[in-house]
């Protein structure tokens, strides 16, 4: 069967995404005829790498709705964005702190561009979940040259934005605002994004939070940043023919939402507070905080674990989650979902068969001992191994569950006993673990 057939296939089974993209394959409001714009660098259609004309234009303009000092189209997700942003605010060896539960992408970005990352530990509410960094942890940093801050995370958590760049702006430190899962916010809860606090970069990943293609981010700079030296970074990470698909599809989702979807979101959190309520009283468990961001429902069900909830919800109802954890699945909404969504994950949800609680336990939590780290994986040989058998080795890739993207180990970390028992119970739970095989082997460095 051809990958078209496949997915269709598979999309047959689902009724309602509860998870990314952020347009839900309600493709008519904004991309019915988007094939015949699939174009390139031509007859008056600008130069990505240069913009000048129509996309500078269209770049512009966004710029003007996210009240940002200059904005920037970017087809590689916020992992690219992230790759850029902090080209554009470094030299090599710089020293950039990054919060423990910051994505993958973060670390890559230090990898490839040869910097040294400090670890900064972030909070944890009650059920052991990170929420964000706070400016205790910050203020334990030493000489940092960049600050990475990821909010929200994607669980939802806000970091506390102003009382972190005030510190941060105050040491003169240079910021870079993980806000891929955030592009809503100037939509709907303006005063939680980093683009109202001096954030000298921000990167909103489109397709999450907001209608666009998958792949679709913007890169907003600030204006203590060197331009030119953020064009060449966008240009240094983006392919030479850029999709103009992509673009018109960010430049339609973030006019969408600068149309419709403050009224939309507004009316759509106040629906979802009512079918909380009805969830709460069916016996769910929802993680609920003030620092968190409404539209990320995190959902628990006794005497489920996440993956059987995962599964159960989509094999039986058709609710497609975004993502399950141990004991969380997490559903996302946007402002493509509508009420009749919203009253089926709360009708899915309330009839699962009631079961009595889980008896489960949990390994404690791997502690990173090492929080300086310098990522090199060029250098120095390599051999696979059933991850059990790599007790005492070195990790040569990140090992991360993914979603949330998380690297729960570091290439160049030891792996001890402890690191062991956690990716097997990973692996119980049923939870995908970039860096092992099919055959459960990982790559070690010695
Ligand atoms: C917090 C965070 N930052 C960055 C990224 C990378 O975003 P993208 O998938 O748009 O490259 C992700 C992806 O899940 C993420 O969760």
């Amino acid at each position: 069967m051809s990958l078209e057939k496949e997915l269709k296939e598979k999309q047959k089974l689902q009724r309602h995404s509860f998870h990314f993209p952020g347009h839900k394959g309600k493709w008519k409001t904004l991309y019915q005829d988007l094939a015949s714009l699939d174009t390139t660098e031509t007859f008056g259609t600008d130069n990505l790498a240069k913009p000048e004309g129509i996309l500078k234009d269209a770049m512009e303009e966004i710029s003007a709705i996210y009240k940002s000092h200059r904005t920037f189209f970017c087809m590689g997700g916020s992992t690219m964005g992230i790759y850029a942003g902090l080209y554009a605010l470094s030299r090599p060896g710089d020293k950039v702190g990054v919060q423990r539960n910051a994505h993958r992408s973060v670390f890559q970005a230090c990898e490839l561009l040869n910097l040294k990352i400090e670890i900064l530990d972030v909070e944890k509410n009650s059920d052991g979940l990170a929420k964000s960094l706070s400016v205790e942890s910050l203020k334990k940093a030493e000489n940092l040259d960049i600050l990475v801050v990821t909010s929200p995370s994607y669980y939802g958590f806000l970091a506390p934005m102003k009382e972190i760049m005030d510190y941060a702006q105050d040491k003169k430190v240079k910021i870079l605002v993980d806000e891929a899962h955030g592009g809503h916010l100037p939509f709907f809860k303006k005063e939680a994004s980093a683009l109202n606090f001096g954030a000298d970069i921000v990167v909103h990943s489109v397709h999450k939070m907001l209608p666009g293609l998958t792949s679709t981010a913007l890169v907003h700079s600030g204006p203590r940043v060197d331009e030119k030296k953020l064009q060449r970074g966008l240009n240094l990470f983006t392919t030479t023919s850029p999709s103009y698909l992509m673009m018109v599809s960010i430049d339609k989702a973030v006019h969408w939402m600068d149309e419709n979807g403050r009224e939309k979101l507004q009316e759509l959190d106040a629906y979802l507070k009512l079918k909380e309520e009805e969830l709460k009283e069916a016996g769910v468990r929802l993680v609920e905080d003030p620092d968190k961001d409404s539209f990320k429902v995190l959902m628990e069900v006794p005497g489920y674990g996440g993956k059987d909830l995962y599964d159960r919800l989509f094999y039986d109802y058709g609710l497609a989650m975004e993502m399950y954890d141990n004991r969380f699945v997490l559903a996302v909404v946007t402002a493509f979902d509508d009420k009749e969504d919203l009253d089926a994950l709360v009708e899915g949800v309330k009839s699962l068969e009631k079961r009595p609680p889980l008896k489960r336990t949990w390994p404690r939590e791997l502690v990173l001992e090492e929080r300086n780290l310098t990522i090199d994986r060029r250098s120095g040989g390599e051999k696979s191994l059933y991850y059990k058998e790599a007790l005492g080795y070195r990790a040569l890739d990140f090992i991360t569950p993914y979603p949330p993207g998380i690297p729960i180990i570091f290439p160049g970390q030891k792996i001890g006993p402890d690191h062991i028992k956690t990716i097997q119970a990973y692996l119980k739970e049923g939870i995908h673990l970039e860096g092992l095989d099919q055959k459960e082997r990982m790559e070690v460095m010695d």
